[in-house]
């Protein structure tokens, strides 16, 4: 059984005009099932060359950041590692200086592919190196060399807080608007002494990957506070000092796989572009071409519990989500329902018929307040989805996306039912104090559960949710499993 595969290469020629390449491919693949649907898959290799541009000098400060000449693919990023310096004895400190080396030592710091900071902090923050400050190796190496040990109380809220002001500005070095992945590791192996919260949530909106390191002594707890999402990924608790070393290979590889999957999801957004215009060399506007008609309805939760800035993340998630498709009659609609223990229509399928109108109408959406009925708004809004869907010619897929953050008060599973038993395949997104057994009540699959600690993790799960309603109708009637055995690229 073979194949076909595109390869489509992108060189990104400058910051603004991208040329894509598009090769074939042959794979061999093995189908369990007889094949109805026709699978083909998309690999974006990406490489990143500049032609022209700058020419690696160092005159360059400010917003104007030099742009890579050509970097590996997992070593794009902004790296400032963060350290509570107050370790206890010398040989510890000689152990966390190892572990930084370690890291760095492989990474390919020159041609400005990789950044790397470097920031302390006790009861005060020391900045040691900023991003556009250690432009080679050595001499970050030298700078890790200059931490000392310290005593004092633990401000990391404080620390977290000046990191993102000043650590990641675009001035320090940040190329945050070019689209270059920004991560943030944080060492420290005792609970802080501030509130950490709302400076971890700042600096993740900005979009900064954070990551923790936990020596014992360090309280979980707030470290969940600080990371991205999920925690599970983000946090690496280890004993004692002398093991960070030993963890500095496979922390390596994680940090690695971060870079490489946040450069690929971009690569992976162009080819989806609906319009085709990349806006700049990484900023671009996703979309699901595969995705042709479909209705899509957003089910959400305004109960009291949902604070208001909350209830903004909500809706930038449904405009997030609503960019990802072509919106239209005959394309994707949208409609979108919101409910407490009351229950309003925002839209109706057929309101709005171009994303302008609808991204109006999302914005203008007001919270309701009051409790939370999950079960009695899945009952209502079956008879609105049996009306839309005699709007159209044919049958499409129709998806629902639910959107809580507590305990439904009714029971949720017989409603979901029934909205499966009509085809109506549901996605569910629960946040913070979610019952996870519900939520999997109304998805009816795991597969279709996300679960977000905060509220700034709807921005990776809506990438999830896109992708799974995106792909989801290749599988629709048999399912097909295949995989891929090798693939070889012919040179080009
Ligand atoms: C750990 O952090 C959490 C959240 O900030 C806090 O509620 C808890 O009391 C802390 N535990 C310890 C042992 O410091
Ligand atoms: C870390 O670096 C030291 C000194 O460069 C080296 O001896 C050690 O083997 C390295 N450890 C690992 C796990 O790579
Ligand atoms: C979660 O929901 C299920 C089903 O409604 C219920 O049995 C369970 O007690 C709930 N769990 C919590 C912690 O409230």
């Amino acid at each position: 059984m073979v194949v076909v595969i595109l390869v489509v290469m992108v060189v990104v020629k400058t910051m603004v005009e991208v040329e894509v390449v598009v090769e074939v491919v042959q794979v061999e693949v093995v189908v369990e099932v007889e094949v109805e649907v026709v699978v083909v898959m998309m690999v974006v290799v990406v490489e990143m060359v500049v032609v022209g541009g700058s020419s690696g000098g160092g005159s360059h400060t400010g917003g104007d950041v030099p742009f890579p000449r050509a970097c590996q693919k997992d070593s794009l990023a902004d790296l400032m590692f963060l350290v509570d310096e107050s370790v206890g004895t010398k040989q510890n400190l000689r152990d966390l200086q190892n572990f930084l080396k370690n890291i760095t030592f492989s990474m390919d710091v020159k041609d400005n592919c990789l950044r790397l900071g470097l920031m302390s902090y006790s009861d005060r923050v020391q900045t040691f190196s900023l991003l556009s400050s250690s432009t080679t190796q050595s001499e970050f190496q030298k700078q890790i060399q200059k931490l000392s040990l310290q005593a004092g109380k633990s401000n990391a809220g404080a620390a977290i807080e000046k990191m993102r002001r000043e650590g990641f500005s675009a001035s320090s070095g940040s190329r945050r608007a070019q689209g270059v992945p920004q991560i943030a590791v944080l060492v420290t192996d005792r609970p802080s002494d501030d509130k950490v919260r709302e400076a971890a949530l700042n600096l993740r909106l900005e979009d900064v990957t954070v990551f923790a390191m936990g020596i014992q002594g360090a309280n979980k707890t707030q470290l969940e506070e600080i990371v991205s999402y999920p925690p599970g990924q983000t946090i690496s608790m280890m004993k004692s000092y002398a093991d960070l070393e030993i963890y500095s290979k496979n922390f390596l590889k994680k940090l690695q796989n971060e870079i490489w999957s946040q450069i690929s999801t971009h690569a992976e957004q162009m080819e989806l572009d609906k319009t085709g215009n990349a806006i700049s060399a990484f900023h671009f506007s996703a979309g699901c071409v595969d995705t042709k008609e479909a209705d899509l309805y957003f089910l959400i939760d305004g109960s009291s519990s949902i604070q208001n800035k909350h209830f903004e993340q909500i809706k930038e998630f449904m405009l997030a989500v609503i960019e990802m498709f072509s919106i239209g009659p005959d394309k994707v609609r949208v409609g979108a329902v919101q409910y407490s223990h009351e229950k309003e229509v925002e839209f109706d399928i057929n309101d709005y018929t171009n994303d302008v109108a609808l991204r109006k109408a999302v914005s203008n959406i007001k919270q309701l307040g009051g409790n939370t009925l999950t079960g009695a708004a899945l009952d209502f809004i079956l008879p609105l989805i049996r009306k839309g869907r005699k709007q159209r010619m044919n049958e499409v897929p129709c998806y629902l996306i639910v959107l809580t953050d507590g305990m439904s008060m009714d029971g949720v599973l017989e409603p979901a039912e029934r909205l499966r038993a009509e085809h109506i395949t549901i996605h569910v997104v629960g946040i913070g104090e979610a019952n996870r057994t519900q939520l999997q009540q109304i998805a009816g699959a795991e597969e279709r559960v996300n679960f977000g600690q905060n509220f700034d993790s709807l921005k990776s799960i809506k990438n999830e949710v896109v992708r799974s309603i995106c792909t989801e109708k290749g599988k629709q009637k048999k399912k097909v499993l295949f995989s891929v055995l090798r693939w070889l690229l012919q040179a080009g």
